[in-house]
C-alpha cells in the first residue's frame, strides 16, 4: 500500500483511533476518521471515568499481550494521572463457570511465571482489604489476588490518542458528514467505493477500517459473527470522607454474577460499578431499520451527549445485589447515574482484525467482547500488521473474520468469562427510554 493511500477509519473508538495513530505514525500522510461526535465519543464503547487493566487471563496470547500492555501502563509518562495501580481480586463462587475460569487463568498465570495470591477464604480477603465490609461470598468462595493490575481513566486515555493522531496528521469529520450509513460497492471489483453519510456527502478512499464499534454490524454483514449486547453500569456520589474511606478499595470482579467495582474516582468523586454479563439485545428502531437496511441488535444511531440515565430493573437489581455482597452500606444508596454501554460481542470472545469477506479493501477492527480497553497501549501495532497481512499465524488465526457461524444459531458462548442470567430482548417500553 502507498503511502499516499487515502484510508478512511470509521469509529473514533479504542480500534479506530489506535490504527488511525499507529497508520500516521508509520507514514501514511491521508489517513481521515469519521464519528458520529468529536471524540472522546460520550456514548461509545471506550468512553467514560474507568476501565480495568489486568493481565489475569485464561487463554495465553491473550495474557501475554494484555501483559505487554500493562507494562505500558505502568510504566510510560504518557499515562501518568491516566493509569491507576489498583490490585484486583478476583473471584467466584461454586458455580462451574466462574470457577472454571479462575481456574484457568491461575493455570495461564503459572505458565507465564506471573505471580498470584491465593485467598483461601472470603475472610482472608476481608483481612487483606478491610474496606471490603460485606459478606463477600460464602460457602465455596474461590479467589485470590494480583496486585499488578489497576484502572485507566477512560476518557482522559481517548483523548490522548486523538490529539495523538493530531499531532501526526490524522484528519477527521464528525457530526452528521461523519456518520456512515452505508457503502457504495464498486460493481465487479469487489471492493468499497466510498462511504455515504447521513449528510448525504460521499467519501471515497482506498481502504476502509471499519472500527464502528458495537454499531458497526448494522454496516455491513457480519456473519452472525458479531452481537451489540447492552451491559449496565453505574455511579454512586460519595462524600469527601467517603473518598477518604474506600480511597484502598480494591477492584473485585465476582466471575459467577459478572459484578464488579472500581475503587473511587477522584476528579469525579463517583465509585462506579459494572456488570460484564450476558447483556441484553437492542432491535433497531423503525427509522433506523430504513436508514441502514438491517435487523441486528445496535445501540442508538442518532449522535449524542452522552448515555441516557436509564438501566432495566433487573440491570438495577444485580448491581444492588452485587454491592450487598461487597459494600452494603451503600447497597440502597441512590445512583448518580445509570447507563447501558455496549459490548461488540463474539462467538469466542475473540477480536476481529481482518479484512470483510465481501470486499477487498474494506478491514475490519473491532469485536472488542468487552475487554478490549487494556490493550490500547499496544493494539494499534496488531491491527496494522494485520491489515499488513503481517500478524504471525496463531494471531491472524484468532482474530480473523469468521463466515462459519452463518447460519448458527445461539452463536455466543464467550470466552466463559460471562456470569449471570441469559441473554435477553429488551422490552418496547425499556427501548424507548435508551
Ligand atoms: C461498560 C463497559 C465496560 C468495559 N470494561 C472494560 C474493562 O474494564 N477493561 C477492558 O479491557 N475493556 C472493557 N470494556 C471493553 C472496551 O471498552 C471495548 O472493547 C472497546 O472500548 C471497544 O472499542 P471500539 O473502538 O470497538 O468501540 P467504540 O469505542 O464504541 O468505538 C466505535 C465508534 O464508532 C462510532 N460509530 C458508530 N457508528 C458509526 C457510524 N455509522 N458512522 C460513524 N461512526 C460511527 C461510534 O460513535 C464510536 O465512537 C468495557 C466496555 C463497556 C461497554
Ligand atoms: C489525500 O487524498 C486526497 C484525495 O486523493 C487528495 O486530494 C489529498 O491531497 C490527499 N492529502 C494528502 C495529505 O496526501
Ligand atoms: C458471587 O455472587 C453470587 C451470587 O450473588 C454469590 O452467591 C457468591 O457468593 C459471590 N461470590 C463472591 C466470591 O463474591
Ligand atoms: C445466527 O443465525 C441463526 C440462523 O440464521 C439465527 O437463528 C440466529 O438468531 C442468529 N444469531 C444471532 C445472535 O444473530
Amino acid at each position: 500500500m502507498k503511502k499516499d493511500s487515502d484510508i478512511v477509519v470509521v469509529g473514533a473508538g479504542l480500534f479506530g483511533l489506535t490504527t488511525a495513530l499507529e497508520l500516521a505514525l508509520q507514514g501514511y500522510r491521508n489517513v481521515t476518521v469519521l464519528d458520529r461526535h468529536v471524540p472522546p465519543v460520550p456514548d461509545g464503547s471506550s468512553v467514560d471515568i474507568s476501565r480495568v487493566i489486568r493481565f489475569d487471563y485464561a487463554d495465553d496470547i491473550y495474557l501475554k499481550l494484555a501483559y505487554e500492555a500493562y507494562l505500558e501502563w505502568y510504566q510510560s509518562p504518557k499515562y501518568k494521572g491516566v493509569f491507576f495501580p489498583t490490585p484486583v481480586v478476583m473471584t467466584s463462587n461454586s458455580n462451574p463457570v466462574g470457577k472454571a475460569y479462575i481456574q484457568k487463568s491461575n493455570d495461564a498465570m503459572d505458565r507465564a511465571s506471573l505471580p498470584w495470591e491465593s485467598f483461601k477464604s472470603s475472610e482472608a480477603a476481608r483481612r487483606t482489604y478491610p474496606t471490603l465490609s460485606g459478606p463477600l461470598a460464602s460457602p465455596g468462595f474461590l479467589g485470590y489476588h494480583n496486585k499488578q493490575a489497576g484502572w485507566a481513566d477512560a476518557r482522559k486515555a481517548i483523548a490522548g490518542l486523538r490529539d495523538e493522531c493530531i499531532i501526526q496528521g490524522v484528519s477527521f469529520v464528525s457530526g452528521r458528514a461523519g456518520t456512515v450509513i452505508g457503502f457504495d460497492r464498486d460493481g465487479a471489483s469487489g471492493t468499497i467505493r466510498a462511504a455515504r453519510t447521513l449528510a448525504g456527502t460521499e467519501v471515497a478512499a482506498d481502504l476502509f477500517v471499519l472500527a464502528a464499534g458495537a454499531w458497526a454490524g448494522s454496516l455491513v454483514p457480519m456473519y452472525n459473527s458479531t452481537l451489540a449486547t447492552g451491559q449496565v453500569l453505574a455511579f454512586i456520589r460519595l462524600s469527601p470522607e467517603e473518598m477518604v474511606k474506600y480511597e484502598r478499595l480494591p477492584i473485585y470482579v465476582n466471575f459467577s454474577t459478572g459484578f464488579f467495582n472500581f475503587p473511587p474516582h477522584q476528579d469525579t468523586s463517583m465509585l462506579k460499578v459494572v456488570v460484564h454479563g450476558w447483556g441484553y439485545e437492542r432491535a433497531p428502531t423503525e427509522a433506523e431499520r430504513r436508514l441502514l437496511k438491517s435487523d441486528v441488535s445496535t445501540p442508538p444511531l442518532a449522535a449524542s451527549n452522552g448515555r441516557k440515565n436509564y438501566i432495566p430493573a433487573d440491570g438495577e437489581r444485580r448491581l444492588r445485589d452485587g454491592l450487598r455482597e461487597l459494600l452494603p452500606e451503600l447497597a440502597d444508596r441512590p445512583f448518580e447515574q445509570a447507563a447501558v454501554c455496549w459490548y461488540t460481542d463474539t462467538p469466542t470472545g475473540d477480536f476481529i482484525m481482518d479484512y470483510h469477506p465481501d470486499y477487498r479493501n474494506l478491514f475490519i477492527a473491532g469485536g472488542g467482547s468487552g475487554h478490549a480497553f487494556k490493550f490500547l497501549p499496544v493494539l494499534g501495532k496488531y491491527t496494522t500488521l494485520a491489515l499488513h497481512k503481517d500478524l504471525e499465524p496463531a494471531l491472524a488465526q484468532k482474530w480473523r473474520f469468521r463466515t462459519e457461524y452463518k447460519d448458527v444459531a445461539s452463536a455466543f458462548p464467550g470466552d466463559g468469562s460471562r456470569g449471570g442470567p441469559e441473554r435477553r430482548q429488551l422490552l418496547a417500553e425499556e427501548r424507548a427510554k435508551l
